[in-house]
């Protein structure tokens, strides 16, 4: 077992025991990838500034995501097919950032279904809605994620059309994996993961499959989500799905200050800037630096948060610096989940804190409710 000290270790590990086309399906952007690849590689021109001799005993990192108090601004973001990463994955990256202390947010396309997460951890968690087509459908789903005790609803607003992934279209990405020849061989290779699959009835997608008028297997499914995701999505819809759910709304997906505006108008209680992780459009900007002009627009008016290309601490701390009241992490719990499930995304999560807690310490702050962009070296934005 190797020793594991980063996000990358834990990369590494889920490379080699995930399935290659569930690995791919994680580690991949849309068309070019550059926009996947801006999102990290635009934390690290930014810089720190370092101070010394300040008292740095008795640190917090704790604060609240809409009203939820967190032990860091750090949260689950919705990863669509999490349980095929990990056998029953989305239960444990629930139990993880549960037991951590930090929101879990289930996406509409999960493995586990709604009511699965809420048996296995017995919090509240929040629920990320797709707009359908299938208004019907989209009513149920909210009002199961109420019983469910969901304590706020992440509506993505990006994906009314879908970015294409070279990866997935050459691997032929299905779930479960068809038994090709190729599908097999790459399976022999990875043990783990087919004895927990094995050990596990939940195949498929639980939010779907028998909840929604005429999908009762994968090839429904199938047929169904190709028709359902809504292109005509606008705002009247926004309002709509806030009228349905009556509770703390978070919409994800926003990019520019003109939408930021129009989400604080419709009454969201938070927003994320988010380029779904470089999934969607392909020459949009990194989300860290399209964040501080939104912040700046609606920052007093509604909570901004942030995603894409968090793999440390430091970019939590750079994100917050630069006006993000909390962010979202997708790949960095992927990979703890596909390294080692449940304790995999546990050790994500210690790794993220501890290099939070001591980026902050040696920037001379003990409260992350005190720290600013002051300490980002000029130019405080990303160019
Ligand atoms: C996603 N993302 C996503 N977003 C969403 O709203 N619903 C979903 O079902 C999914 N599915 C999904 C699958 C996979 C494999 C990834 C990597 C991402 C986007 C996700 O919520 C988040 O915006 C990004 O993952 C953030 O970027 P990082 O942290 O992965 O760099």
């Amino acid at each position: 077992m190797p020793v594991i000290t980063n996000i990358e270790d834990l990369r590494v590990l889920a490379e080699k025991r995930v399935p290659r086309m569930f690995y791919d399906y994680a580690d991949s952007g849309s068309w070019t990838e550059g926009t996947y690849r801006d999102n990290e590689a635009d934390f690290h021109r930014l810089k720190l500034r370092q101070r010394v001799a300040v008292n740095m005993e008795n640190r917090s990192t704790a604060t609240t995501m809409v009203g939820v108090p967190v032990k860091m601004p750090v949260s689950i973001a919705p990863v669509g097919l999490t349980g095929m990463q990990h056998a029953d994955g989305e239960i444990h990256a629930a139990r993880a950032a549960a037991k951590f202390g930090i929101p879990f947010t289930l996406s509409t396309m999960s493995i586990c279904s709604i009511e699965d997460i809420a048996a296995a951890t017995g919090q509240p968690f929040w629920f990320q809605l797709y707009m359908m087509r299938d208004r019907d459908a989209m009513a149920r789903m909210i009002e199961r994620a109420r019983v469910a005790r969901c304590n706020a609803l992440v509506l993505t607003l990006d994906l009314q059309v879908i970015g294409q992934r070279h990866k997935d279209l050459k691997n032929g990405l299905t779930a479960p994996p068809r038994p090709t020849l190729r599908n097999i061989l790459n399976l022999m290779t990875k043990p783990r993961w087919c004895l927990g699959m094995a050990g596990t009835k939940r195949r498929t997608f639980g939010n779907l499959v028998g909840h929604v008028k005429g999908v009762s297997d994968m090839s429904s499914l199938a047929a169904w989500t190709n028709e359902q995701f809504d292109p005509r999505l606008s705002w009247p819809d926004v309002e709509w799905v806030k009228k349905q759910w009556g509770g703390k709304l978070i919409l994800k997906g926003i990019m520019e200050v003109e939408d930021a505006r129009l989400a604080a108008d419709h009454g969201a209680d938070a927003i994320v800037v988010s380029n779904h992780g470089g999934r969607q459009l392909d020459g949009a900007p990194s989300s860290i630096t399209a964040l501080p002009a939104i912040v700046e627009a609606v920052g007093s008016r509604i909570e901004v948060w942030m995603d894409g290309g968090i793999r440390s601490g430091q970019d939590v701390l750079k994100a917050w610096a630069l006006g993000a009241r909390g962010t979202m992490i997708g790949r960095a719990m992927v990979y703890g989940l596909g390294a080692m499930g449940e304790a995999g995304v546990a050790r994500a999560l210690q790794i993220l804190h501890k290099e939070l807690d001591v980026t902050m310490a040696f920037c001379g702050h003990t409260d992350i409710q005190r720290v600013d962009s002051s300490i980002l070296l000029p130019p405080h934005r990303p160019e």
